[in-house]
């Protein structure tokens, strides 16, 4: 059996029977007013994040969310724009859509507002989108790319970038993880299908988005997420693995590379009211300004002792220049 197949029976599994620990997320879950989540949803929360910005979901945006689990996030993503068909759910497991599509069913009579037609539900692959080229505002997949293997996964976030619009994001939860791990663990077909041993370092992940071509990346939250020790898992040495939530944007590839967000800023301190570097970034004094790390590495190089730069956050929340 192939790690796919494996995926797909234990995803199988779990849309039967609900499995409240299978994926840890520490999120809150939003409910916003008038926005109810079916329990039946929060049982089956498989994310390891959160995917669903308000600052995202402006403009009835036409969306697209990538293997469904119980549904709860498209019902939130529903709530921002209440049109049929405003949101399409793909999953290839059948009984996860079948589960899903139950489950909003209930949503329904919790929800005065939800319709289940806003969801369009389609059997589909990650790596072979049953969707058209650039009709995306705003793509979703949370805890699901982490599973893929090197070449599927540029497979799947090329089909996400096929998919959207210009200037059209795709907002992702994955677990990553900064310490190498052994092949007994990469290579464990079920560790893999339940996001604890696929992950990556969070610049080799952000590699694989600008590598499919992604202008701008934003690192919006960093988490921790699990722990893998010697004693329940095949490792002599304790492994921590984070989540964190990320919106990659299709915008153009900037000449000098891509702006990647990782929440550091610059302020400025010197004698004068603002500093200029004459290249798009005006520092006013005292003012801290959200700063992608190409552009802090070329402030950095002009070796001023009037500018601080932060480390990064990993909590971006826009703003800013590049
Ligand atoms: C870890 S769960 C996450 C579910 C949901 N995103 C959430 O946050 O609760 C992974 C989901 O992806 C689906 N899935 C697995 N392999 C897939 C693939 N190749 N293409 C599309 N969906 C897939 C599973 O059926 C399951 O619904």
């Amino acid at each position: 059996m192939s790690y796919l197949e494996a995926t797909n029976t234990l995803y199988k599994e779990a849309a039967l029977t609900p499995d409240v620990g299978l994926c840890c997320t520490t999120n809150p879950i939003w409910e916003l007013p008038g926005l109810k989540i079916p329990r039946i949803m929060q049982e089956m929360n498989y994310g390891c994040g959160s995917t669903v910005h308000a600052r995202d979901l402006t403009n009835n945006p036409k969306m697209l969310y990538v293997g469904v689990g119980g549904g709860m996030e498209l019902l939130q993503f529903s709530y921002f724009n209440r049109q049929k068909g405003g949101v399409i759910g793909v999953d290839v497991v059948d009984e996860m859509l079948e589960a899903s599509r139950k489950n909003f069913k209930e949503a329904e009579e919790q929800n005065d507002w939800f319709k289940s037609e806003f969801v369009e539900l389609k059997k589909g692959d990650a790596m072979n989108l049953p969707v058209e080229d650039n009709s995306i505002d705003v793509a979703a997949q949370n805890c699901l790319f982490n599973i893929f293997k090197a070449d599927d996964l540029k497979k799947a976030i090329a089909e996400m970038y096929r998919v959207l619009k210009p200037h059209g994001r795709l907002v992702m939860s994955d677990p990553t993880c900064e310490q190498p791990m052994n092949d007994a663990l990469r290579n464990d077909d079920r560790l893999r299908a339940l996001c604890l041993s696929g992950s990556l370092p969070i610049a080799e992940y952000v590699k694989a988005l600008t590598d499919a071509g992604f202008g701008t990346i934003e690192i919006r939250a960093r988490k921790p997420y699990r722990i893998l020790d010697p004693k329940n898992y095949p490792t002599d040495e304790l492994i921590y693995i984070e989540s964190i939530e990320v919106a990659a944007i299709k915008d153009p590839m900037p000449a000098d590379g891509p702006c990647v967000f990782t929440g550091k800023a610059a302020i400025y301190y010197g004698d004068e009211d603002y500093f200029d570097d004459k290249a798009g970034h005006v520092l006013l004094k005292n003012q801290p300004l959200a700063i992608c790390d190409k552009t802090a590495g070329a402030l950095q190089a002009l070796g001023r002792d009037d500018i601080y730069f932060s480390e990064s956050t990993f909590h971006y929340d826009g703003g800013g220049c590049c």
